[in-house]
């Protein structure tokens, strides 16, 4: 069985080169669950329903996002309209599981893919570094009890390496994958752990690379060097498509294979 994983959607450009790449990744890959990372694919700040659908009808089985997840209020009503069942679209867009309980939206998709496996995706954000919210390692452990897929991925955003390679020790041999986003920089270290979850630290932005993380570079250089306050925008220049395959036995959830993936135009 083989999972595309998508790395965090930044922009326009975001958007516009994951469409140019998706179709024949996953026809060459014989992807049977894509997963995308949308948290800024509505110009850098969130992602609007209307984003969401269009990200769906490329193919993407399960959104996740991150801690831009409440930039675009529109987003609030989607996510209320989405049913326990999980039947509906907006119950497929993840927010992390392991924010302030009672918040809108679900840090958990179980489904089935269309040959048959059962598979559950999960959210966690980290705190190193990041808004203080609740441990993301007991959320892990309280929501794989009640999970009965094997193949199992996890989404970890987070800013700390080291935070991320405890989350990628910790739930080793428990998850089908573990894989980073926010940083928007791929990391080179993707590899199967010793009890067979696959681990990237971070899967990279999928995005424009000249930039500064997705931000036009002389706005974010402007508030380096004066300090002072200013609008950050989306750029657009050099866009790449950044995933990871994760190839797994679906009988057992257990990862054989994870390979990088970075696509320009
Ligand atoms: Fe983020």
């Amino acid at each position: 069985m083989n999972i595309l994983f998508v790395g965090d959607i930044f922009g326009s450009a975001g958007r516009r080169i994951v469409r140019e790449h998706i179709d024949h990744v996953r026809r060459t890959h014989g992807v049977d669950l894509t997963i995308i990372n949308v948290e800024n694919a509505a110009g850098g700040f969130g992602v609007t329903p209307q984003i969401a659908d269009d990200i769906f009808e490329m193919g993407a089985d399960v959104l996740t996002t991150g801690n831009h997840m409440w930039d675009k209020k529109e987003l609030l009503d989607y996510l209320s309209s989405a049913t326990p069942v999980g039947q509906e679209r907006p119950r497929r867009v993840l927010r992390p599981a392991n924010f302030t309980p009672g918040v809108p939206g679900y840090g958990v998709f179980e489904g089935t893919t269309a040959g048959g496996v059962d598979y559950a995706v999960m959210q966690l954000q980290g705190r190193i570094f990041m808004t203080p919210i609740d441990d993301p390692f007991r959320v892990a452990d309280a929501l794989l009890a009640d999970i009965e897929a094997k193949v199992i991925v996890v989404d970890f955003h987070g800013e700390a390496t080291s935070e991320k390679a405890a989350m990628g020790w910790y739930l080793d041999g428990r998850v089908t994958a573990v894989l980073g986003t926010h940083t928007h920089i791929p990391t080179a270290d993707e590899r199967i752990l010793h009890r067979g979850t696959a681990f990237q630290t971070d899967v990279g932005m999928s995005g424009p690379y000249d930039s500064i993380i997705g931000v036009e570079k002389d706005l974010v250089l402007r508030k380096f060097l004066t300090g002072m306050p200013g609008k950050f925008e989306a750029a657009k220049g050099n866009p790449k498509m950044c995933a990871a395959l994760v190839t797994c036995d679906p009988m057992t959830g257990r990862a054989s294979a994870i390979q990088r993936i970075m696509l320009g135009e």
